[in-house]
């Protein structure tokens, strides 16, 4: 049986706007919004670490240079946290440097997902490589992108991960036409569509943020013309690539935050509040009191 060699690389496309969280994205990267007390994009490196993946490149542009600034080493700061005695925060700051290889390429104008993904050819060549959204957040418990770099190691192929909406949610993502495969867990893609309308949904599976390309999306980029929104959508590119070899799809419930939407952004912070070992209870009692003051328990 033919060896798939094992994924090493991912990207992270954060050139976008992030139009629906102004003002507070005027002068800073959305990606660098705090949830609790990290960048969400720490979340996101994070999880691919976790997974095995240490040689990131993130997809930057204008205007994003704290990112890189966050994962770099600083000094000043390493310095004053150690004559202070404060070793914990030090650490803290120090394993961020260290955790993850983090390249940078920039978009030039954000032309779309798909526009995004291509940029990363010339750093991932000819080796298969995930992609992770930064507006998604995942439960790092649920290991959905662990999960998906073992089935492309069984299939050879790409996986996207693939999550059940609310049929008035479908207009919001990617959605997928798919059928049974002879993979456990898996399922085939047979036709995907950006943002469609309730109507000319094939599915109510949406695409989720977390891809494992084969290098045949490239090729499939190069072909695709400006679609919704006049942007260069990766979903289109992914429509392509069905043509040519089979894609997967890798189907989870639970777990994932729209961290782009300000609802979802506050779910996340909160379900992260109440979990986190410093906070959590104090901060559960601060809920509990609120929604009491409200009289809504
Ligand atoms: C992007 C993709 C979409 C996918 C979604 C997941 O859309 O284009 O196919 O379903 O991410 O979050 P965006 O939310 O960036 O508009």
């Amino acid at each position: 049986m033919k060896q798939i060699p094992q994924i090493t690389k991912a990207v992270i496309p954060a050139a976008g706007l992030g139009t629906r969280f102004l003002p507070a994205t005027k002068a800073q990267p959305k990606e660098m919004l705090p949830v609790v007390d990290k960048p969400a994009i720490q979340y996101v490196v994070e999880e691919s670490v976790d997974a095995g993946l240490r040689d990131i490149l993130v997809i930057t542009g204008r205007g994003k240079r704290s990112i890189e600034d966050h994962f770099d080493r600083s000094f000043e700061l390493e310095h004053y946290l150690e004559i202070k005695g404060r070793q914990d925060e030090l650490i803290k700051v120090q394993k961020i440097a260290e955790m993850a290889n983090l390249h940078y390429l920039r978009q030039g104008s954000p032309k779309g997902l798909g526009d995004a993904v291509s940029v990363a050819k010339d750093h991932t060549g000819d080796d298969s490589f995930a992609v992770l959204l930064a507006d998604d957040l995942m439960d790092p418990d649920v290991g959905v992108l662990r999960s998906m770099l073992a089935k492309h190691r069984e299939t050879g192929f790409s996986v996207i991960a693939l999550k059940e909406v609310l049929p008035e949610e479908i207009s919001l993502y990617g959605s997928v036409a798919i059928s049974r495969c002879d993979f456990s867990e898996l399922v085939k893609i047979t036709s995907i569509v950006e943002k469609p309308s309730v109507d000319e949904a094939p599915s109510n599976f949406a695409v989720m943020g977390r891809y494992v390309f084969t290098p045949t999306i490239y090729e499939a980029l190069k072909d695709v013309a400006p679609g919704k929104g006049g942007e260069l959508q990766l979903t289109d590119g992914i429509s392509k690539m069905l043509d040519v070899e089979p894609v997967y799809g890798y189907c989870f419930t639970n777990g994932r935050y729209d961290i782009g939407n300000k609802l979802d952004y506050l779910r996340a912070t909160l379900e992260i509040a109440l979990d986190s070992a410093d906070i959590g209870t104090q901060f559960a009692k601060v809920l509990t009191d609120l929604a009491k003051k409200r009289g809504l328990i």
